[in-house]
């Protein structure tokens, strides 16, 4: 891939194309088979909600690898849209397009989630995979979301980690100095406190970040944007949708974690339960 933005006409290629360039990333970066897969695990999931084949599907802050678009081309979607922050880093372009059969078009572009260059009411139904942990104005998203929707479709919306679980930190990003953090830590922790707790266990030497890279990570950086769970349970509902459901994603921690988090329901402003939720599984509805 290059990174060479070219804003020129937008890159055109097959979805078996597209199947070919997936298959040899993947032979290079074998994880990102994990990630292909739940994309298309949540594109089955929005099928059993509302029928897709001939629909038109949003996916905001897609993969811009392209393996939700692979899914609803796949599963029949007339047209996919998947817009990013990302596209232009990834495909070194701002627009790209992959024809599938039976002139299924699938198109990744360059676009702020929270304002969505698509008229009203242009879309059948709606996807966010792993987001909502990152929209910094998830308000702003949501308006933009129903606005876009046509009255009668779904938006299914599924996310982790949200900032207050074990691992909100979301420093998973980086590997293994994810473990030097103890779970939680960074909800009660100061930076300097964190800096010190970091600074006398070995840094992994596979690191990708040092530890003033993970400290400005967890603490300052813009790639979370540590709203707790109440605060974003908060935006769903006082958003214009209906929630059909709203599903606490629980933490997959050792049993004995829970414990800890008993604990720290005493001394933070969280219930266990809320400590204990990794994420949030949802599906929106516009009458
Ligand atoms: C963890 S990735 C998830 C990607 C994909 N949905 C998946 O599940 O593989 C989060 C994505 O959200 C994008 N993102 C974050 N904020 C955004 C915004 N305001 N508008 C568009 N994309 C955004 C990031 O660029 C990133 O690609």
């Amino acid at each position: 891939m290059t990174s060479q933005p070219i804003r020129s006409a937008p890159r055109r290629l097959t979805l078996d194309a597209l199947r070919g360039l997936l298959q040899d990333e993947e032979a290079a970066a074998p994880h990102l088979g994990g990630l292909r897969s739940f994309n298309h695990f949540l594109v089955g999931e929005l099928d059993k909600c509302r029928a897709l084949p001939g629909c038109t599907m949003l996916d905001l802050g897609a993969s811009i690898h392209g393996y939700a678009l692979e899914g609803a081309l796949d599963r029949g979607v007339a047209l996919y849209e998947g817009i990013d922050f990302d596209v232009v880093r990834h495909w070194g372009e701002d627009s790209v397009e992959i024809t599938g059969p039976d002139g299924r078009l699938g198109r990744l572009r360059q676009m702020n989630a929270e304002q969505l260059d698509f008229p009203n009411a242009s879309f059948d139904c709606l996807l966010s995979i792993s987001t909502f942990e990152h929209f910094h104005h998830p308000d702003r998203v949501l308006a933009e979301m129903f606005r876009v929707l046509r009255p009668g479709g779904v938006a299914l919306v599924s996310f982790e980690p949200i900032w207050t679980c074990s691992y909100g930190h979301h420093l998973h990003h980086f590997g293994a100095l994810s473990d030097l953090v103890p779970p939680w830590s960074h909800l009660f922790l100061s930076e300097e406190q964190m800096r010190a707790v970091l600074a006398r266990q070995p840094w992994p030497a596979d690191a990708p970040v040092d530890l003033d890279g993970a400290l400005q990570w967890t603490y300052h950086g813009d790639g979370i944007n540590r709203h707790d769970i109440r605060r974003l349970k908060t935006y769903f509902e006082q958003s214009p949708f209906e929630i059909d459901w709203l599903c606490p994603l629980p933490d997959e921690a050792p049993p004995e974690r829970a414990a800890v988090a008993a604990y720290l329901a005493r001394v933070l402003p969280y219930t266990a339960e809320e400590l204990l939720t990794r994420g949030l599984s949802l599906l929106l509805r516009k009458r």
